[in-house]
């Protein structure tokens, strides 16, 4: 069997096919429609994950936003109504940790009502999961993403800056499952030297289960988790490994655009994943916008910048007003960070790059 996980050149047979796919949606310069909206609730997490939001940088002096600087759920709606007219077919609640949000229940039952959304997911560490999963479920959440670094109890326990508790996050997935939430995605990322050896355990235990694991290459992606190339684990090398004890087969993606290559266990227990956006970028096929919590709308994870869509609102602006804004953003848009960055040497990271926990992820 060949072991090949680069399906993403910039101009592959996929990237075609997502063009085609959205004829009618608004698509950028490269021809790539927005397909996507990933929905920031909030800026603020129960973890500090050293990766993502280091508990030295973000202790009680940090200043996180206020409510009144975050959008209202009012106003997530008419953004998010708007990006689907345009052609948005699914819609990721994120954060931060979106489950801290009290209301996020009501916002999801209201966003599961807007026609041409035909998937409605989000992404938690699922601490808070368990208690909420069926409400979610009924309210028209179809499914759940689950950040799960590692089973071994002092290893999640650092990569969650001591905040995680192996046990309730699989309380969290359990209750998922029964919900209905699924297929249930657990996202692991992958750090050399951290938590690289506890892949295969990982892997073990979800065999079978049919909830896909999916490791995640560590990315440069903010300016403040100390990424160097070092760090990471190509997804080939992991492959490999995986491959040699459990055989494995490629398999196509589910929709075009799709950042996980899909590999399924030949023995039957079921599929995994890979996201390599450091040593194979999709840059091509990407269909992502994302609003942040302050509600500014980022054409790509790797953005310094974004446009402000919260001061129009505030200030009046009417619903066609906020879709030419959206549109003309799209339009323009050429990012393709992960395809142009240099992976070595490693680079200094902008400083004024945005966080992923303010982005969403
Ligand atoms: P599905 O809808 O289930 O296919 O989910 P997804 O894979 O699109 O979304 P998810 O939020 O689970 O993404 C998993 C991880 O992939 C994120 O946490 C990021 O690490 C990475 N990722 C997602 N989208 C992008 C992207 O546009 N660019 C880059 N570089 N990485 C991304
Ligand atoms: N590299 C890769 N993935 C990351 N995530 C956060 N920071 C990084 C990073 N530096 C992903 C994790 C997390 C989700 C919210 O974002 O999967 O669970
Ligand atoms: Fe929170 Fe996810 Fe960031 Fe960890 S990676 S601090 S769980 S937002
Ligand atoms: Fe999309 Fe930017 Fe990620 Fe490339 S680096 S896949 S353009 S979000």
């Amino acid at each position: 069997m060949q072991l090949d996980i680069g399906q993403n050149s910039p101009m592959d047979t996929e990237d075609q096919e997502i063009r085609q796919s959205h004829r009618n949606a608004v698509a950028d310069t490269l021809g790539r429609p927005m397909q996507d909206l990933r929905i920031s609730l909030l800026d603020q997490c129960n973890f500090r994950c050293p990766y993502c939001m280091p508990e030295s940088q973000y202790n009680e002096v940090y200043q996180f936003l206020s409510k009144s600087a975050r959008l209202s759920h009012d106003e997530i709606m008419t953004i998010a109504s708007i990006a689907v007219d345009l052609g948005v077919t699914k819609l990721r609640l994120t954060g931060g940790e979106p489950l801290l949000d009290k209301k996020v229940v009501d916002l999801v039952a209201r966003l599961g009502q807007l026609p041409g959304v035909d998937d409605l997911a989000l992404t938690t560490n699922a601490v808070l999961l368990a208690p909420i999963a069926n409400a979610l479920a009924d309210a028209g959440l179809q499914r759940v993403t689950i950040s799960l670094d590692s089973l071994d109890e002092k290893i999640f326990s650092t990569m969650s800056g001591n905040r995680g508790n192996v046990e309730k996050v699989l309380q969290g997935i359990e209750a998922a499952e029964k919900a209905g939430l699924t297929p249930i995605k657990i996202n692991v990322v992958v750090q050399r030297g951290v938590n690289d050896h506890t892949v295969i355990d990982l892997l073990d235990h979800f065999r079978g289960t049919g909830h896909i694991v999916r490791l995640i290459e560590f990315m440069d992606v903010g300016s403040r988790n100390g990424w160097s190339m070092e760090q990471v684990v190509p997804s080939k090398d992991l492959l490999e490994l995986i491959h040699a004890r459990w055989p494995v087969r490629a398999v196509d993606r589910n929709y075009p655009g799709e950042v996980a290559s899909r590999y399924q266990y030949l023995d039957g227990k079921g599929e995994l994943g890979f996201i390599s956006s450091v040593t194979e970028p999709f840059c091509g096929s990407c269909s992502r916008a994302r609003l942040s919590a302050d509600g500014t709308l980022y054409t790509c994870l790797f953005a310094t910048n974004g446009t402000d869509l919260k001061a129009p609102l505030r200030d009046g602006a009417d619903n066609a007003a906020i879709a030419e804004l959206l549109q003309q953003v799209w339009l323009r848009r050429s990012d393709r960070y992960s395809e142009i960055r240099k992976p070595e040497p490693v680079e200094k990271p902008l400083l004024n790059r945005v966080e992923m926990y303010r982005m969403g992820g």
